[in-house]
């Protein structure tokens, strides 16, 4: 993929100037395009070709300002690849490469499946958004594994998205996570619990307030790595305070707000077969972090993922309390000098307001009687 991220604006109403190559990316069925994306990930991450990825993607603009280390690990900047876009671990140090400062890899379930039937993945690029019902197709636990002996330790901190079988009812569900982070567990730098995606039947009965405590206290025990806890964007404020206050309480080490939404009041022109991301979930999604961030900020990373696709988003991400965040969809209308972008322009905003480290941005809006609050 040879795209000119400096060519690329989409932001609310901006024109997208893109490359050939990302042109004609986008003219094939999205599924067939992100399997010619992985094509050319994999072709381009070799240990010798990689260094020209990285010349031509990564940018080290303002890495001093957005380093940070957090759960114990050392995130070169906050920007991640949300879970989704490589479920088998197959592009680890291409995304790397790109610029990304953390990874989350799946979902995987214990048993591989094949997912949904196609078409499953649709476009809607006017409005800059994506809607799948994917359905956790993945090569299961095992054949990660495999694949983690070659690509574990990252560059960068990866994360591992869990997911239970289709055929496996929620009564069993626990068994599925922790058989996925029994074969994981040396091969990670921590696990994010998904309890959320649409198009696994009843998963999201999961994030009712007993079935998540007895879900992360399962996780607890079995693992000393980190264990974050990923929430619909359909759940309402109270919801979503609720069953994340009951994670951290029963051990989580932080939240991922949010997956996938399928209430279609968001984006009229949808499918109505999946759940909806991109430029439609942005609101949602930040309103859902202000919510959480006024009981948990200081208390648990909160990860903000959904409709960011500039560096003023995140910035707003991170002033509203957010540790970290996540984005896939911007990338598939963007490109691959997305992230540096953001990266660029992240760094700008940071000094143009006078911060002298990333640290003093989170949870700058959060205010308390007795000033600022502690960051996690
Ligand atoms: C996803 N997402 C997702 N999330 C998750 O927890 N496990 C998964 O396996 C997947 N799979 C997946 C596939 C596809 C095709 C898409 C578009 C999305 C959700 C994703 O991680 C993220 O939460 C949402 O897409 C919102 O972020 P963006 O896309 O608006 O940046």
């Amino acid at each position: 993929m040879t795209i000119n991220h400096h060519n690329n604006r989409a932001g609310d109403g901006g024109t997208v100037r893109l490359s050939w190559a990302h042109r004609l990316l986008l003219s094939f069925p999205p599924e067939t395009a992100h399997s010619l994306a992985m094509i050319a990930l994999r072709l381009a991450q070799t240990p010798a070709t990689r260094g020209l990825l990285e010349t031509r993607y990564r940018t080290d603009t303002g890495e001093q300002l957005l380093q940070r280390e957090l759960l114990g690990q050392n995130f070169c900047n906050p920007i991640g690849l949300a879970a989704g876009f490589d479920k088998d671990g197959i592009v680890i140090p291409g995304m790397a490469a790109l610029g990304f400062g953390w990874l989350e890899v799946g979902a995987v379930t214990p048993r591989p499946q094949r997912g949904n039937p196609r078409p499953r993945l649709f476009r809607h690029t006017a409005a800059a958004s994506l809607e799948n019902a994917m359905g956790f197709n993945n090569r299961g636990c095992h054949a990660l594994r495999k694949r983690l002996e070659r690509f574990y330790p990252a560059a960068v901190p990866l994360f591992l998205n869990l997911g239970k079988n289709h055929d496996t009812p929620n009564a069993e569900a626990l068994e599925d996570y922790l058989l996925s982070i029994e074969v994981l567990d040396d091969h990670c730098d921590g696990f994010v619990l998904n309890v959320s995606s649409p198009n696994t039947p009843r998963l999201r009965d999961l994030q009712r307030v007993r079935a998540i405590r007895e879900l992360v206290r399962g996780a607890r025990a079995a693992t000393d790595r980190p264990v974050l806890v990923k929430l619909s964007p359909d759940l309402d404020a109270s919801e979503a305070r609720e069953v994340a206050n009951e994670s951290v309480a029963s051990g989580a080490d932080g939240i991922v707000l949010a997956n996938t939404s399928t209430d279609y009041r968001l984006f009229p022109g949808a499918r109505k077969i999946g759940g909806l991301s991109g430029r439609v979930l942005r609101q949602r999604s930040m309103d859902l972090l202000e919510a959480l961030a006024g009981d948990l900020f200081g208390h648990c990373l909160l990860v903000s993922v959904g409709g960011i696709s500039s560096g003023e988003d995140v910035y707003a991400r991170l002033r509203a309390g957010a540790n970290l965040v996540q984005l896939y969809s911007a990338l598939v209308f963007e490109g691959p000098g997305l992230v540096a972008r953001i990266q660029e322009d992240l760094a700008g905003l940071l000094s143009r307001d006078g911060f002298e480290s990333i640290d003093e941005v989170i949870g700058a809006d959060l205010k308390t009687t007795n000033g600022r609050r502690r960051a996690t």
